[in-house]
């Protein structure tokens, strides 16, 4: 735009009185025009205001120069300041009406190229996770169970006070109860609760189906625990029972010498020790020899050779009746593996905690 000293004023004020003057006044004026249309870019929103500032109505260049230069010109004057403010106009209109195809093709060609797709860019690249470490142990203590013909059963999280205690033979006022603290669902009519052990579905499993079963129950649990390096108020565990009308306490052993040998190693060997829950008779916690050291004694089995792998124990005749099995002719054993820490016995991880906290540095140690 020219600038306004030139255009605001009269053609007296500028001293132009001859046609000379005049003229060389448009061809400054037209100079100027010139070379901004020259300079500039193309660009559609800077083009915007470049017209407004030349052909404006109220305040172009163009408007300016008719108010301030050919309405006030003496009668002798008018005549060339009309002639050259035509010529101007025509020449302004006819360069703008040029630059705006080239605008126009530009703003065409950029949104083509925004919108065209190169085929030669890399891809985007979706990181495929992985199974967490826990879903890794259940599958992999699945896979066990299920090649000796046991079958995968889940059962509910929210159990009533019935399956998870009293027909499992633990009473109300049985001390047993204590170190299942757990979680009770407020306001719930009959006392639901979060399973302290996945052991509730042996009852239902039992309730719903006639022997022989052979199942595992993997899920999670819920105890009132303080956390801690080793403890949450949530782990997992496998529940096994097997029932049947021939089912010893050597197939009992025979089936944790499988799973020990499977789980840890062909060399491991396991030992029972006597142990006790309410819905088992005799109860066994079972030990594996140290899978790092062989049984030698080091800093993972705490130099004793052995580490405590899961209870577990022949099913107490007790439980039959609250679900009107024949205990008379049937028998079967029952384990409860926690499968947090066997996860963390085998792989060599020392902090429960890491174990939920979804740190990807964590995680991507077992692919
Ligand atoms: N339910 C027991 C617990 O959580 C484990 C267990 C299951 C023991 C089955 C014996 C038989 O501690």
């Amino acid at each position: 735009m020219p600038e306004k000293s030139i255009i605001e004023q009269t053609l007296l004020d500028l001293g132009a009185t001859t046609p000379d003057k005049v003229a060389s006044l448009f061809a400054d004026v037209r100079q100027r025009f010139d070379e901004q249309v020259a300079r500039h870019s193309n660009d559609p929103e800077t083009w915007r205001v470049f017209l407004v500032q030349w052909t404006g109505r109220k305040s172009g260049a163009l408007t300016q120069i008719t108010d301030n230069w050919l309405k006030p010109a003496s009668p002798e004057l008018k005549k060339v300041v009309g002639a050259e403010l035509n010529k101007l106009k025509a020449h302004v209109e006819a360069s703008l009406e040029e630059k705006r195809k080239e605008v126009e093709a530009q703003a065409e060609q950029s949104s083509a190229a925004r919108d065209a797709i190169d085929l030669s860019l890399p891809g985007v690249e979706r990181a495929l996770g992985t199974r967490h470490l826990i879903r890794q142990t259940f599958e992999e203590l699945q896979r066990i169970f299920l090649s000796i013909g046991f079958s995968v059963v889940e059962g509910p999280e929210i159990e009533t006070p019935y399956y998870n205690f009293e027909a499992l033979n633990i009473p109300e006022y049985h001390p047993a109860r204590d170190n299942m603290d757990t979680f009770y669902i407020e306001g719930a009519r009959q006392g639901h609760l979060l399973r302290t052990h996945t052991s509730p579905m042996q009852i239902r499993t039992m309730e719903k189906q006639p022997p022989p079963v052979r199942i595992v129950v993997p899920g999670k649990v819920y105890r009132r625990d303080n956390p801690d390096a080793t403890h949450g108020y949530m782990f997992h565990q496998i529940e096994g029972l097997a029932v049947d009308t021939d089912i010893t306490f050597c197939d009992f052993k025979g089936t944790v010498d499988y799973f020990a040998r499977e789980f840890l190693g062909p060399k491991t060997k396991t030992r029972l020790r006597p142990s006790y829950f309410p819905f088992t008779e005799p109860s066994a916690e079972v030990d594996a020899t140290c899978h790092v050291c062989g049984g030698s004694g080091c800093r993972v089995c705490k130099q004793s050779g052995w580490i405590e792998l899961f209870g577990a124990g022949m099913v107490d005749p007790a439980v039959y009746g609250f679900v009107k099995y024949d205990a008379e002719r049937l028998s079967g054993f029952a384990f409860g593996m926690g499968v947090d820490r066997l996860a963390m016995l085998k792989y060599g991880v020392t902090e429960l905690p890491v174990l939920f906290q979804n740190d990807v540095r964590f995680l991507r140690q077992f692919p």
